[in-house]
């Protein structure tokens, strides 16, 4: 394991029917002894009709970890997002519940890594996919990335992925990002961001998977029907080996939007 692998969970994120967002608010407060100043942020939306706000998302301060308290990095946090977009109005989050016939779902979980830049550099030589360049929060002075959809070829999109994040960042890695990515830099606030990357591949019907149909198809010919306790070492290397290369050819042929 390189030190940019040393993934702790940062976040999960939950989607919520309007029927459950508000109930679980208060089972946050209650049960999970949420406190007003543990709600981290709440984002809100216009009303339709143009009176009063909506609650988009807010994040929950569930628990700062170690016996006494932990450092902030400890926090365990709990993003809740519901379908705020008035009815008739499109809305991947509504989907993304109506796909699943279910009125919660697990939408990603965030990782931590001490070095973003390094470990997405190895995520991209390996084929992986992301919906956005590595985007960067002012206000929680975060960095971060979203990966591609888990969903293999013929298969329906399944609404699960990962955000990468790195707290804290180095000026020097800020500075780095904001050369390479100028015009995504500046954009909405991250949520923001994504909420909107999302709604653009649900509106267009393509979501970007984690891995391309090609290299998915790849990986299953290497696995040829075995079970996951027998592959070996040897599978692994040559797995990550194919990956490699199929990143390589990527990064030779001029990108399709994505
Ligand atoms: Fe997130």
């Amino acid at each position: 394991m390189k030190p940019y692998q040393n993934l702790t969970v940062d976040h999960m994120t939950l989607l919520l029917d309007p029927e459950l967002y508000g109930v679980m608010y208060l089972v946050y407060r209650c049960v999970f002894g949420v406190a007003r100043e543990d709600v981290l942020y709440d984002r809100r939306r216009p009303a339709a009709g143009g009176k009063g706000e909506v609650s988009m998302t807010f994040a929950s301060r569930v628990g700062k970890g170690g016996p006494v308290g932990g450092t902030a990095m400890d926090n365990t946090i709990i993003a809740t997002v519901q379908p705020s977009e008035p009815a008739g109005e499109r809305s991947h989050v509504r989907e993304m519940l109506a796909d699943h016939a279910a009125a919660a779902h697990w939408q990603h979980i965030a990782l931590r890594t001490p070095d973003l830049i390094a470990f997405h550099r190895h995520c991209l030589e390996r084929g992986v996919n992301f919906i956005t360049p590595i985007l960067k929060d002012d206000h929680d002075d975060l960095i971060q990335v979203f990966s591609g959809e888990l969903y293999h070829p013929g298969g329906k999109p399944s609404a699960v992925f990962f955000e990468f994040v790195q707290r804290n960042p180095s000026p020097e890695a800020v500075k780095m990002l904001e050369e390479r990515n100028r015009e995504a830099w500046f954009r909405d606030k991250t949520f923001l961001g994504l909420y909107q990357e999302k709604e653009n591949e649900y509106r267009s019907g393509k979501v970007t998977p984690f891995l391309d149909p090609e290299l998915h198809r790849s990986l299953q010919g290497l696995i040829a029907g075995r079970q996951v306790f027998e592959l070996g070492d040897a599978d692994v290397a040559a797995a990550d080996k194919l990956m490699l290369a199929y990143g390589a050819a990527k990064a030779r042929t001029p990108s399709t939007a994505r």
